[in-house]
């Protein structure tokens, strides 16, 4: 018997002024989208910036709907409309970020299981790395090299026939 140690390392910045200019112009961008968000039913808005090899920057935001599992994540809306558009195009960073109106969010935002699994995808169709930047609208921001660090020990389709 053995055991297997899953590790992701985080890199902590302090705020938004310790970050790097193109961090610092991509997380104003993704909180620019979470503005835009269509969320009346959770109040909660996510925005998300993608970062594409040929320089062009695409947003997204969270879309709801009444029926409420119709809605989609923001990080899902940015990297498909993103792929649609520039379907050979490879992503190197994605800044992610959100605003609860009710109450100051003072931690990053962590995307959820299944935004993971579909970003994922995309950094195995084009084996490059996406780095993640993930911020609350005050507090420490992390990044993360990989979008393979938020979901150690995935489903790929390595196991497909
Ligand atoms: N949401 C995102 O857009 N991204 C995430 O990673 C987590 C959750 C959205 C979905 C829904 O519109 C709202 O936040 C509350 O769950």
């Amino acid at each position: 018997m053995k055991t297997l140690d899953l590790i992701s390392r985080i890199t902590v910045y302090e705020d938004h002024s310790e970050l790097p200019i193109e961090w610092q112009d991509l997380l104003d961008k993704a909180h620019e989208a979470a503005k835009k968000a269509y969320s009346p039913y959770s109040n909660f808005k996510v925005g998300a910036a993608l970062l594409l090899n040929n320089g062009e920057i695409i947003t997204g935001n969270n879309q709801e709907n009444a029926a409420y599992p119709s809605g989609l994540c923001a990080e899902r809306t940015a990297i498909f409309y993103a792929s649609a558009q520039f379907p050979e195009v490879p992503f190197n960073k994605l800044a992610i970020t959100a605003i609860n109106p009710k109450e100051k969010l003072t931690k990053p935002v962590s995307p959820c299981g299944s935004c993971r699994q579909a970003l994922l995808e995309y950094e195995q169709k084009f084996k490059q790395r996406i780095e993640v930047l993930l911020a609350g609208e005050e507090g420490e921001i992390y990044v993360l090299k990989s979008i393979s660090d938020l979901l150690p020990f995935s489903f790929s389709n390595d196991y497909l026939p």
